[in-house]
């Protein structure tokens, strides 16, 4: 009836309605429903005939998303389930902001869709096979997986994710997605006991410490009979905006020609070839600080300690071990514009770690010497020819959180210091949340507890501000 319904209304008509739907994150079919519910007639002066209300905030409406993904490049993946129609939606959805679209249907895929109806919405031929001649002369696997800005996976079936999760690649679409170095957003989609199957969440949870994006699914009838629950895919206007997100579009970028280091995680200090000192850094503020970074512009190195965390996406990652690797990397990494120094570095190594695993049974214990490791912020805030213009530290305290703040910022020489309560009722270490101060010559801002995320936000912007305009 919906369908009927849409498909007899004229061309101006059905383009205010898809405005509309995207506006409000529903399929268009979702909107004539809303619209029938709140008792509007097709042919009465209400809403959906009349203008397309101007959205209060630009962000995120309609009419200001076409062109948002202006100059970005996505790569779909469509999976093989019903849901397979929606990404085709999706493809238009993309267009429509403006980006460049690439797509990839699965086996699956096309018995639900055809690469003909793809190739057209995307303006560009579907790619379905790995060992297909003109292709891998032409753009390749490794290349479809590199020349984007983003792979999206809708649907994501069931079938789909555990392959991903099991790092396999026996079709085009599963090696794009082991090849890719490109964020990765999937929309699951399948029946909800499939959804809430153990090794559905088994793939999920491994899948999100990979670093994978998820959207979706929602709540609602399956498209089998009578069936309903979580596991419908997330709506195509509701994918296009998480892409949107996810890119940054429409984000000012006011760190942009920036050059920034990030250091994150905890250090390990040898004490022999299996055993080291460390703690309980988990890297997730300096991770979110460098992912912010890069959404706002800046060319961003994270040199980071042992995590257990993904790469954040659009960002140069250094791994180290030691403080004194990640001096090393630092200061390889160097000049730059902006110094964020998050790493929770040891502040004493073993003077001589042991060549060979230290053996008990000796009679008495091992006496190990320590030695103060570098100090990487007071190195780089003090560097005679390199220092970056804005030295960042953080000072993680248990107790007279801000007296010992504003001591290490003299002491380091760097111009902020970002001071955080970790003792252990704060749950800050490895959690979600921090309440930090912002400790300069000019004074104290303390700012509420947030995600840190959020914090991770609130700094970057407090850069740009300080930054000011890149000349
Ligand atoms: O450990 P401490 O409280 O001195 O750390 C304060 C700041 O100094 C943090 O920003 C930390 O990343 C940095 N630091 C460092 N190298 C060290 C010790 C600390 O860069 N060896």
């Amino acid at each position: 009836m919906t369908n009927l319904t849409i498909r007899r209304l004229d061309e101006a008509l059905k383009h205010r309605l898809r405005l509309r739907a995207a506006q409000n994150g529903r399929s268009m079919e979702k909107e004539v429903r809303c619209l029938l519910a709140a008792g509007l007639s097709e042919d009465g002066p209400g809403p959906m005939l009349g203008p397309v209300a101007k959205p209060a905030s630009p962000a995120g409406a309609a009419a200001a998303q076409a062109g948002a993904l202006a100059g970005r490049r996505v790569l779909l993946i469509i999976g093989g389930g019903i849901a397979a129609y929606k990404g085709l939606d999706l493809i238009r959805r993309v267009r429509e902001r403006g980006a460049e679209m690439r797509v990839i249907l699965t086996y699956g895929a096309q018995q639900f869709v055809t690469p003909l109806a793809a190739g057209a919405l995307a303006g560009e031929r579907a790619y379905t096979d790995l060992f297909d001649q003109t292709t891998e002369f032409d753009v390749g696997h490794i290349r479809l997986a590199r020349d984007t800005d983003l792979v999206a996976v809708a649907p994501a079936t069931a079938n789909l994710m555990a392959k991903m999760a099991a790092g396999l690649a026996d079709d085009l679409a599963s090696t794009v997605l082991l090849a890719t170095d490109k964020p990765v957003l999937i929309a699951p989609a399948m029946n909800p006991q499939m959804w809430a199957h153990p090794a559905t969440r088994r793939n999920l949870a491994r899948l999100t410490a990979d670093g994978v994006r998820v959207i979706g699914p929602n709540a609602g009838e399956m498209a089998e009979r009578g069936e309903a629950g979580v596991g419908r895919m997330a709506e195509p206007g509701e994918i296009a905006g998480a892409l949107e997100r996810l890119l940054g579009a429409g984000m000012p970028h006011p760190l942009k020609g920036q050059r920034m280091i990030v250091t994150s995680g905890p250090t390990h200090e040898p004490i022999d070839p299996v055993r080291y000192i460390a703690n309980r850094s988990s890297g997730k503020q300096g991770h979110a600080i460098a992912e912010a970074a890069a959404r706002a512009g800046a060319d961003v190195t994270l040199v980071s300690g042992p995590v257990a965390i993904a790469d954040p996406p659009g960002v140069r990652v250094i791994k180290v071990e030691s403080a004194r690797a990640m001096l090393a990397a630092v200061e390889a990494a160097l000049p730059a514009d902006v110094g964020v120094f998050a790493a929770a570095v040891a502040d004493w190594r073993v003077a001589e770690a042991g060549e060979q695993k230290i053996k008990k049974g000796t009679g008495s214990a091992p006496q190990l010497a320590l030695v103060e490791n570098p100090d990487i912020l007071a190195t780089v805030a003090r560097h005679p020819t390199k220092r970056p213009r804005l030295v960042i530290g953080f000072a993680a305290e248990t107790e007279h959180v801000i007296a010992h703040a504003r001591a290490k910022l003299a002491a380091k020489g760097c111009d902020w210091i970002l001071a955080n309560d970790v003792s252990p009722r704060t749950g800050v270490m490895g959690g979600d949340a921090n309440s930090v101060h912002l400790v300069s010559e000019g004074g104290v801002e303390s700012w509420p507890r947030q995600p840190k995320a959020a914090v991770a936000q609130s700094l970057v912007e407090r850069i740009a501000q300080a930054l000011g305009p890149r000349q």
